[in-house]
């Protein structure tokens, strides 16, 4: 019997990945740029085991039902034809996002889970691969693999990884805003969007250019430009959800609010840029000397987590 435990972050992606190119191989119709946390870990345990008949998943220490349990063993069944395995695992995972806060726990869910199965069934991965296995699970768990920011690449099965990008020094302030009411799944809100919503093409195209655009900004070290396409990227990432049918919308009354407080920050010199994810909390990116400065001033509205660059994803043990 073999065991491993991985440990990996969230990211959130400053230029977003809305809609796939295969869904089966979980390609994106375009490339994105993200920032992995310091906050926020996973931690995964795969045991793989012979005897077992199926495979068993335990979340924050209750066990999941046959349903929940599906998507994990249609990734496992992945790492088992690359192993050459049949064995089923037990997979044991702690995940310290609060539960309200919805903030990409598939991504360091799926990216400590790559990590601990690839070492429990015998695989010697390289991040890049370790990268394409974690897509399979989750897209954004691509980039979870990696240390702080990374562009995850459109293209083929084996063109389709994240990978390192140099970048100035920046952080992350996260506004947690629990909407009372269950949300759409990001997978199922791309899905929606993809097939419906009339602006989708003009995402996709507009999405690509922004990626170039954001990836020299970010080489550059130009924060003001790298923030500006932050925000306009989040916001036509949610205008094309927003054109969906049936109506979808991800962001609250309060979402907005941050928004317009983080452009009153802007309009009093202070860089600082909102971006959010398939929910309805807000991530606002400013330099990491403006942390404490931006956290002042959206005090008082809902909790508050400053968050830096953090690791990637990181075997931490294996028998
Ligand atoms: C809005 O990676 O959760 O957070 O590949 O279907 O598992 P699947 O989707 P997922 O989608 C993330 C969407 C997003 C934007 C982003 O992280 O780039």
């Amino acid at each position: 019997m073999s065991v491993a435990t991985a440990v990996a972050h969230p990211n959130i992606a400053l230029v977003k990945y809305w809609g796939k190119a295969d869904a089966a191989l979980n390609l994106p119709a375009t490339g994105s740029l993200s920032m992995t946390l310091d906050v926020y870990p996973t931690t995964t345990t795969v045991r793989v085991d012979p005897d077992a008949t199926a495979d068993t998943l335990r979340l924050n220490g209750s066990e999941r039902d046959e349903q929940a349990t599906g998507r994990v063993t249609r990734f496992l069944d992945v790492v088992r034809e690359l192993a050459g395995s049949t064995h089923r695992a037990h997979v044991d995972s702690v995940n310290t996002v609060p539960s309200a806060a919805g903030l990409a726990s598939s991504a360091s869910g799926f990216a400590a889970l790559a990590g601990a199965a690839a070492a429990a069934y015998g695989l010697d991965l390289d991040a890049r691969a370790l990268s394409r296995l974690a897509r399979r699970g989750s897209g954004s768990a691509s980039r979870s693999i990696i240390p702080g920011f990374a562009v995850w690449h459109a293209g083929t099965d084996e063109e389709s990884f994240a990978e390192p990008l140099p970048a100035p020094d920046l952080a992350m302030v996260i506004a947690v805003v629990d909407s009372g009411h269950k949300p759409v799944s990001s997978r199922e809100g791309m899905r929606r969007t993809v097939l419906t919503s009339p602006f989708y093409p003009a995402w996709v195209t507009s999405t690509a250019e922004t990626l170039t655009a954001a990836v020299t900004a970010c080489r550059e070290g130009d924060v003001d430009r790298l923030g500006r396409i932050t925000e306009t990227n989040a916001l036509r990432m949610h205008a094309v959800i927003q054109a969906s049918d049936p109506p979808l919308r991800y962001l609250t009354a309060t979402s907005h609010e941050i928004f317009d407080r983080v452009e009153r920050l802007r309009a009093d010199g202070v860089g600082a840029w909102a971006t959010a994810d398939a929910g309805p909390n807000v991530v606002v990116l400013c330099r990491a000397a403006d942390a404490e400065t931006v956290r002042a001033a959206l005090a008082g509205l809902v909790e508050l987590v400053v968050a830096h660059p953090g690791p990637g994803m990181r075997v931490v043990e294996r028998a």
